[in-house]
């Protein structure tokens, strides 16, 4: 059985399509494809149907990173279908907990910054929609650290290795 993951932010067309296309890039890098199914989706649908935003998608080009998500709702189904739920932000985080079903769901639902092991202990992806073009490449290079260190979790926690 792959692992199945999902980024969740708020309009699934900045930080969540960024971190799956990170992920992606990351694991095919790492020649583990194979073992996961990576997905992204929003807790608003204000942009469902629609494509990573501009600027999201030139910084990821910028890099090479390749972001193939349609933005989408996360709806309480979900919550069957992946094993861990990774969320952008404390907002995110809180929504995913009163949608979630039941105490099985909750434990699927994680912040994804933790995983960076960032030394001040940030906990929160800043949502780079309303401000400049540094606020998306923060965005990558967080992206980045948080994928690396949520890697090394699952190969411990799943015995990969
Ligand atoms: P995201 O960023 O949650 O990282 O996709 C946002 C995208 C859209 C909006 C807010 C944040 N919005 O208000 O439309």
């Amino acid at each position: 059985m792959p692992v199945r993951v999902c980024f969740v932010c708020l309009g699934n067309i900045c930080r969540s399509p960024t971190a799956e296309g990170v992920m992606l890039k990351l694991l095919a890098e790492t020649g583990l494809s194979h073992l996961f199914e990576i997905d992204s989706a929003g807790t608003a649908g204000h942009h469902v149907g629609e494509r990573p935003d501009p600027r999201t998608l030139s910084a990821a080009k910028l890099r090479g990173i390749h972001l193939p998500s349609r933005a989408r709702c996360f709806e309480r189904e979900d919550f069957a279908r992946f094993d861990y739920v990774l969320a952008m932000d404390r907002h995110n985080h809180d929504d995913l907990m009163r949608l979630a079903p039941d105490g099985e769901a909750r434990d699927k639902v994680h912040m994804f910054l933790r995983f960076a092991h960032e030394p001040e202990g940030a906990t929160d992806l800043p949502d780079p929609y309303y401000g400049g073009g540094a606020g998306f490449e923060h965005v990558l290079d967080l992206c980045d650290r948080a994928c690396r260190g949520f890697l090394e979790h699952v190969k411990t926690a799943e015995r990969f290795e």
